[in-house]
């Protein structure tokens, strides 16, 4: 369905009221308005009738007026073939089909029965939304609003339903036929076959799923706490059936950790994973049969790197934990997404600390926060955890409702302590069980079951932004050492900081003794107001100077915290603090001041590269210390982080090349240790994921990479290529050449290609290029775009090299001749027409447009007035667009 938006773009938001006569405005909906729905549907019955170009969804539902008046289901792009309303085929004037709707004027006024039959075309489906086609595969996407593109339904999540599903397809074409729940009957006549499935749960729509392909897969089994067998299978094309085993060894481990660490069982007989090559997201935890990414489920060591195995294990794991954190208690409306996935990520990120590295996992995790999130924060996207308004659903699945939320309900771990955190979950789930409920539902659980008042804790619901926490005096009394802590938060869209009611925010501290190097004492403090003083206990002589204050322990809240440090305090911090984030975070401090020197002009002043070289140094000499922290010690703040230091109106380029000039200055000036610590980390034992060979794998190649920046390692990244066991290795020493055009990069590069074992290494290939920092990047990309296996249906392929450029290759695409910008506006457009959400993400590319240079802001705007002219842009482009324009 093609629309007009642009006749609403300068109007803004609400402007839509004397839209042009052919433009369906762009409906936006306000958390403020939700209501009850006047009708049950109690049960729900598909039939899919699979055909070769159309597969016709009969649909019998079972509803109940509980409001009554005129019936209005949801319904986009379908094909109503026949209407009847218990038994009784429906008179042409008693519904009527809007655009995204089907209404029954006058439906009965005691439970009846609606059956329609619509036709839907899932090969045209290139949305990926709904019905679709992948790989000759069927299969479904409903979260959020894909339901409606199957058949006429109540598509929102407070609208549960018993489910029953029957699929009949050609045998050879589908030999593998799955849906939600209980396999219940299954026949064939002829070539076509049939098979029929029961959920024993409510669910709302949005956990459908369907799955009818030619498949294969690997099966495993669980036995629960309780006893009951579950039979687990994971499936994918043929081809990939030899990358599965992490996955099913993923999934059991996640199983398990949920009956230990939360007590939660699983409740069906099966559990099905499918993974599928074409796909928007990472994946979907729709009832007892998950659909995926395969970029979250294919791992073997040839094709997969470390980081990916870390990714399939996370997000096998955050899928399983929905069933209970998402499925059996589900959101009343869209605009509780984070009461799924706040809690949801915050469940795999502490199972991924569990399995693998408690203080690494948290490193990683805290680096997301503080480059997208907090970015995400502080421009035009910026909103709640819990948005007040969208236009498209597909915008909101956000790295503030993901991360952010998730760091939200640590908070609520952090101030009620884990027994505490634990008795609130275990009232939730046996107050809501079976029901959708609302994020003050939960912070009620949390309040009730422990006796707490966290009325002013619902303020990281309604207000964006990142706060800032400033530790502003520091005072010894008597004994007694005392610091005042003050919060602020800036403006938000909508959201004056002048409006802003001070945060309950837990900080933890700790404080040390500069002569000693010892802790005195560690609190965490409550603050609650605008600014608050409070103490440490332990006793302290001298002067406030004597000592540092660690502060944000273990990052205790979501927000940016701030003191005044000289650079010796940082040096004593990065070496002493006892808390790893911490000892992380001075080391990005005193990284961070030498590159913000670098730009400004300021280097030579200070002694700010000399103390940033030594902490380089220290992590290379640190022998003892866990591999992986002194690899992340190695790693320096990355361009986004960088850039909201800085004041509006900077030269992002002329960030990118401090950025680059601090890297190269540590790495030559590091060289030596460099090559010493790179040589005795060599290895030719087998390959194996245990947290140590992951450790030495991340530090070695951190290694290459710095020599690589450093210069004249062209042959031993050959070498370390040839000698690769794992995919690991291969692409670090691809990616350490792809940054300048050299014999050995085309030499590796077109070995990496020709030996691509899945698809997904070809994406790394792709990704590789457009992200290198490369004087020839827009050329390249352009390469690759024109590439054979290039794609746009698949947006994997499609984001390897379009979203990497625009989001992980700052210099090109901030070229200061707007060839980069032009590029993705141009893109943007194109792809708008075929996967409008991949559109509407690349499209958030544009929208730091007021941070930099009038120059590069002015050519970003225009590109996003280009876009937003479109005719027939989709609402999520549209929404991304006018948003970032304001
Ligand atoms: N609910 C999925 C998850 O987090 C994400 C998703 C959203 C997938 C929308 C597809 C569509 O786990
Ligand atoms: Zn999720």
């Amino acid at each position: 369905s093609s629309r007009l938006y642009h006749a609403l773009a300068t109007m803004g938001h609400g402007g839509a009221q004397g839209g042009s006569a052919a433009a369906a405005p762009p409906v936006e909906k306000f958390r403020k308005d939700y209501a009850a729905l006047p009708y049950s549907i109690d049960s729900v019955d598909l039939d899919f009738n699979v055909q070769t170009d159309e597969t016709l969804v009969t649909s019998t539902l079972k509803l109940t007026p509980t409001g009554g008046g005129p019936l209005v289901l949801d319904g986009e792009d379908l094909r109503l073939v026949s209407a009847e309303v218990d038994g009784k085929e429906l008179p042409k004037d008693a519904y009527e089909l809007g655009e995204e709707t089907f209404t029954l004027h006058k439906p009965p006024s005691s439970p009846f029965t609606l059956k329609t039959v619509v036709g839907i075309e899932p090969a045209k489906n290139t949305q990926l939304s709904g019905l679709y086609e992948s790989s000759g595969n069927l299969c479904t996407q409903c979260e959020a609003e894909g339901f409606r593109r199957i058949t006429y339904f109540y598509d929102r999540p407070d609208c549960m339903s018993a489910f029953t599903c029957r699929v009949e397809a050609d045998k050879k074409k589908f030999p593998i036929l799955l849906s939600n729940g209980n396999e219940v009957g299954r026949g064939e006549s002829g070539d076509r076959h049939w098979a029929s499935f029961e959920d024993p749960f409510k669910k709302p729509s949005y956990l459908f799923a369907l799955v009818a392909g030619d498949l294969g897969g690997i099966q495993g089994k669980f036995t629960t706490k309780s006893g009951r067998d579950v039979d687990l299978r994971i499936w994918s094309e043929h081809r990939n059936c030899d990358q599965l085993d992490w996955s099913l060894e993923s999934l059991k481990r996640a199983m398990k950790w949920d009956e230990e660490t939360y007590g939660l069982e699983y409740d069906l007989d099966v559990y099905h994973v499918v993974a599928v090559e074409d796909f928007n997201m990472g994946a979907m935890e729709n009832k007892g049969l998950n659909v995926f990414n395969t970029a979250c489920v294919l791992a073997a060591p040839q094709t997969a790197t470390d980081g990916d195995y870390d990714r399939v294990l996370g997000v096998v794991a955050h899928e399983y934990f929905h069933n209970w954190s998402g499925n059996r208690v589900t959101c009343r409306d869209w605009f509780q997404l984070t009461l799924k996935e706040g809690l949801t990520v915050y469940r795999d990120q502490t199972f991924t600390e569990d399995q693998t590295s408690r203080a690494v996992k948290r490193i990683d995790d805290v680096r997301v926060m503080r480059s997208a999130q907090f970015a995400q924060d502080a421009g035009p996207m910026a909103h709640p955890i819990r948005p007040e308004s969208y236009v498209a659903m597909d915008n909101f699945y956000t790295v503030t409702v993901y991360n952010k939320g998730a760091e939200v309900i640590r908070m609520y771990a952090t101030l009620l302590g884990w027994p505490g955190f634990r008795k609130g979950m275990d009232l939730y789930f046996q107050r809501h069980d079976g029901t959708a409920v609302t994020c003050d539902d939960f912070r009620s659980a949390m309040a009730d079951a422990n006796s707490v008042d966290l009325t002013q804790f619902e303020r990281w619901y309604t207000q964006a932004g990142t706060p800032t926490v400033t530790l502003s005096d520091k005072k010894i009394d008597g004994e007694t050492f005392s610091l005042t802590l003050s919060q602020s938060c800036a403006d938000t869209p909508n959201q004056p900081a002048s409006e802003k009611q001070p945060f309950h925010i837990p900080v933890s501290c700790a404080l040390f003794d500069k002569k000693t190097g010892k802790k005195v004492d560690e609190q965490l403090f409550e603050l609650r107001e605008a600014s608050q003083t409070f103490s440490f206990s332990g006793t302290v002589t001298g002067s406030p100077d004597d000592y540092v204050v660690s502060l944000l322990r273990g990052f205790s809240a979501p927000v940016t915290a701030k003191q005044e440090l000289t650079q010796d305090e940082l040096l004593f911090l990065a070496s002493n603090d006892d808390d790893s984030l911490n000892r992380w975070d001075a080391a990005q401090q005193i990284y961070t001041r030498a590159i913000l020197d670098e730009f400004t002009g300021d280097a030579g002043k200070g002694d700010s590269l000399d103390a940033a070289v030594a902490t380089f140094r220290a992590a290379l000499n640190d022998k003892s210390g866990d591999p992986s922290l002194r690899a992340l010690n190695l790693a320096v703040p990355g361009f986004s982080e960088l850039g909201l230091k800085l004041d509006d109106g900077f030269d992002p380029v002329k960030l990118c090349e401090a950025l680059s000039s601090v890297k190269k200055a540590l790495a030559r000036a590091c060289s030596t240790e460099l090559k010493e610590v790179y040589a005795s980390l060599y290895s030719d034992a087998p390959y194996d994921v245990e947290a140590a060979s992951v450790g030495r794998r991340r530090l070695r190649n951190a290694c290459l990479a710095n020599l690589a920046r450093a210069g004249g390692f062209e042959q031993q990244s050959v070498k370390h290529y040839e000698d690769a066991q794992c995919m690991t290795d291969q692409l670090a020493a691809a990616v350490a050449l792809a940054g300048e055009a050299t014999k050995e990069r085309e030499e590796v590069l077109g070995k990496f290609y020709e030996s691509a074992g899945n698809e997904l290494v070809v994406n790394k290939w792709f990704a590789l290029q457009a992200s290198a920092d490369a004087d020839d990047a827009l050329e390249t990309v352009k390469k690759l775009v024109a590439h054979e296996a290039f794609s746009r249906t698949n947006p994997n392929r499609y984001r390897a090299v379009v979203n990497t450029f625009a989001g992980a290759n700052p210099r090109a695409f901030h070229a200061a001749d707007g060839s980069g910008y032009a590029f993705i506006r141009d893109e943007v457009i194109q792809t708008d027409k075929t996967n409008n959400q991949v559109a509407a993400r690349l499209c958030g590319s544009f929208g730091t447009w007021k941070k930099y240079d009038a120059k590069r802001g002015g050519l970003m705007k225009a590109c996003l007035e280009e876009i937003v002219k479109t005719e027939g842009l989709s609402k999520d482009t549209f929404e991304i667009a006018t948003r970032s324009l304001k």
